[in-house]
């Protein structure tokens, strides 16, 4: 049977959870180190789950830690859990072949955005009903860029009003997804790169700063600071 959530949803969101957070620091995988009691995880699916577009959730989880994470989640939402694989990629790409039939829209969203709100879902998911077919969530760049060489020499200031931060989820009509990673050869960090190189235009909206990446012990005590504040 598959789990899921809104019968009526367009959308299936995959949850590439596999990494291990080696610049976290020592521990447990990341996706299972707590935020304000709960793990990162347990705080990424619930937002999704309370998209009203979404229909089934894909968890793709560290092979050692399946079946924590089924019963970790199954009081949180219908959810189903694979084992993700040595890379984002890979982990996405096993995620991604545990779809059910039916929802023609697919989100890719990493459970280190733990913070990310129903209604970034739904920005998303709207960009890609209207028409297009890959959709990036994205923020201004607010520091100066330098490109620098190997030994730290400045070699020049890029022009940041051209720049964009890349936030998940990102969004897909379904086919175009699969092509993506059916064509992928070297591992990317995130799946918008996977369609580009198919030639196919990938569309920005406004990303949110909630959707900030949990990667360093900073970004974790961040989060638990806009968690605390009740609005995130
Ligand atoms: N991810 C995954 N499978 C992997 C590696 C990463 O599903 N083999 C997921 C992570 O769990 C995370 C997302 O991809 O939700 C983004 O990756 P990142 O922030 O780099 O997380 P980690 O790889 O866990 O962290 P680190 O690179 O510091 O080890
Ligand atoms: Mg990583």
């Amino acid at each position: 049977m598959t789990a899921q959530l809104n019968p009526r949803g367009d959308v299936a969101v995959l949850v590439p959870a596999g990494g291990s957070g080696v610049r976290l620091g020592p521990g447990a995988p990341k996706a299972l180190r707590p935020l304000g009691g709960e793990p990162l995880l347990v705080h990424a699916v619930r937002r999704m789950a309370a998209a009203p577009s979404v229909r089934s959730i894909v968890v793709a989880a560290p092979a050692a830690e399946l079946l924590a994470v089924r019963a970790l989640l199954a009081s949180v939402a219908p959810v189903t859990v694979v084992p993700g694989g040595a890379t984002r990629q890979e982990s996405v790409a096993a995620a991604l072949a545990a779809v059910p039939a039916g929802p023609e829209i697919v989100l890719v969203h990493d459970a280190a955005r733990a913070l990310a709100p129903a209604a970034l879902v739904e920005s998303v998911a709207a960009a890609v009903r209207s028409g297009r077919d890959a959709v990036i969530p994205v923020l201004p760049v607010v520091d100066t860029v330098k490109e620098v060489s190997g030994d730290d020499l400045v070699l020049g200031t890029v022009d940041r009003a051209t720049l964009r931060a890349v936030q998940t989820p990102q969004g897909f009509r379904r086919r175009v997804l699969v092509a993506a990673h059916a064509a992928a050869v070297d591992p990317l960090t995130d799946d918008a790169g996977l369609v580009e190189k198919l030639g196919v235009p990938v569309a920005c909206v406004p990303g949110s700063e909630y959707a900030l990446k949990i990667t360093r012990p900073f970004d974790l005590s961040l989060a638990e600071h806009l968690l605390a504040s009740a609005d995130a």
